[in-house]
């Protein structure tokens, strides 16, 4: 008889657990699972009604947290869709373990929005997961003529406090992530993985967003491993490995005479292996605003070509680095600890316009060689005023005066 009571009580306790669990009582988690709402999973017929109706009941689920769950083993096919919110439970988590892809032929592509997986207005988003998200982009990269622009994979649009983690990203149309408008971000152990000659392959772009880390992460592609945009401020970007790519980039900023700000950048213990630059700066001629406060450290070079780069006439190549025109002002930026190799004879760029040009630009404890053996490298300095010490090229127009306080 007690053994029934004690029976009795544990099965009431269990359903109790479980509906609040389910009708949110603020406390439990509750699990949604793509599976449950129509999806299929076989890469071959379209789950993005089956994703828009779990998202639904996600960002719906009362005050508690709520688990979108795409279940490892299967395969996604997924149409452009936006997850927006604002949600009404407090903590939205996207658990990703299988997989997610794009449609292999844009023109079967059903909308034409600049992006694939939109996630708007969610605060507090979590997405993680061993999962991965294939753009399937090389039909969208020979050039031919498409019905849509090349979209972005993933982007997140105001989504202040998000984490994202975990994930592997491939072969997007265009961008593999992009962060916009968003208070705090933390990314962590990505992989994102284009051809070195797909076009505009961005690893991660950030634009009008503040604190946001970025580590422990892989970037392989055809672009810029990282670009950040105008109104970027506090991005810490840490222990990431860049290659092939483009570099970690500040800009490009101010192109049709547009007014432009990034502030607070460091980047500290990353690699350029093989890449078409390293510490990039570009802005360019006619722009206005300013790009300061900025330190490269601890840098890994392996036959990086422009190591180390500063362009303020990036839409001048071909004409000399000099130049009487205007441009963004470049202040307080820090190089130091870059080790390794310049596949080019000209390891550091420092082309400033004449006016702000480039100003307390700073260098110290940097020994840079070339990566074929025997040759020499050299530095190109013009219009920039600041420091350079105990580094290797020697900077022509910077000051070696050691006395100088860093
Ligand atoms: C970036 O790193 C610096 C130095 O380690 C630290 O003081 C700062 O809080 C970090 N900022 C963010 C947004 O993580
Ligand atoms: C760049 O960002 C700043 C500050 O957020 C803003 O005032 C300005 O309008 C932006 N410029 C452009 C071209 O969007
Ligand atoms: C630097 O980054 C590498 C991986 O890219 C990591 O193994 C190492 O522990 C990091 N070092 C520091 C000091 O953070
Ligand atoms: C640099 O990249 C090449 C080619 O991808 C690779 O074979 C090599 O192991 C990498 N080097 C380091 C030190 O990571
Ligand atoms: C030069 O830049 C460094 C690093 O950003 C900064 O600490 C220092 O105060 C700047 N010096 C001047 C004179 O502005």
């Amino acid at each position: 008889m007690k053994n029934i009571q004690k029976f009795v009580i544990r099965f009431i306790v269990l359903i109790c657990i479980t509906l609040s669990n389910y009708f949110g009582t603020g406390h439990g988690e509750a699990v949604f699972n793509v599976l449950d709402y129509g999806a299929v999973g076989d890469g071959i017929q379209d789950d993005s009604q089956a994703f828009l109706k779990a998202w639904g009941a996600v960002c719906g689920q009362g005050e508690s947290s709520a688990t979108l769950v795409i279940p490892a083993g299967k395969t996604f096919l997924l149409q452009p869709i936006d997850l927006a919110g604002p949600c009404q439970t407090n903590s939205p988590h996207v658990q990703v373990l299988g997989k997610m892809v794009a449609p292999a032929d844009p023109n079967v592509w059903e909308k034409c929005g600049g992006f694939w997986l939109s996630f708007l207005s969610i605060q507090n988003l979590i997405m993680d997961g061993s999962g991965e998200i294939d753009g399937q982009g090389s039909s969208w990269w020979n050039g031919k003529q498409t019905k849509c622009q090349r979209p972005i994979a993933v982007q997140f649009n105001k989504c202040n406090n998000l984490q994202l983690s975990g994930l592997t990203l491939l072969n997007p149309p265009n961008a593999h992530i992009q962060i916009f408008g968003t208070n705090s971000a933390y990314l962590a152990n990505l992989h994102l993985n284009a051809p070195e000659d797909s076009p505009n392959t961005d690893g991660i772009k950030i634009g009008a967003s503040t604190y946001v880390q970025i580590h422990d992460s892989v970037i392989a592609t055809g672009d810029d491993c990282i670009a950040l945009l105008n109104g970027t401020n506090y991005i810490n970007i840490t222990n990431i490995a860049c290659g092939p790519g483009h570099g970690i980039s500040v800009g490009s900023l101010g192109g049709n005479g547009d007014y432009s700000v990034v502030e607070g950048v460091r980047v500290y213990n990353c690699s350029f292996n093989g890449t078409t630059n390293g510490a990039r700066i570009k802005t360019y001629q006619g722009g206005r605003g300013y790009v300061r406060k900025i330190h490269f450290d601890k840098i890994t070079l392996i036959a990086a070509q422009n190591p180390i780069i500063i362009d303020q006439n990036y839409n001048a190549h071909g004409n000399s680095n000099i130049n009487q025109e205007t441009s963004l002002e470049v202040s307080d930026v820090t190089y130091s600890g870059f080790e390794g190799t310049s596949a080019d004879e000209q390891a550091i760029t420092i082309a400033c316009s004449a006016s702000p040009g480039c100003l307390n630009i700073t260098m110290y404890g940097n020994k840079i060689t070339s990566s074929a053996p025997g040759k020499d490298v050299f530095a190109s300095c013009n219009n920039a005023k600041g420091t350079s010490i105990d580094t290797v090229p020697i900077v022509p127009c910077l000051s070696s005066n050691s006395n100088v306080q860093l």
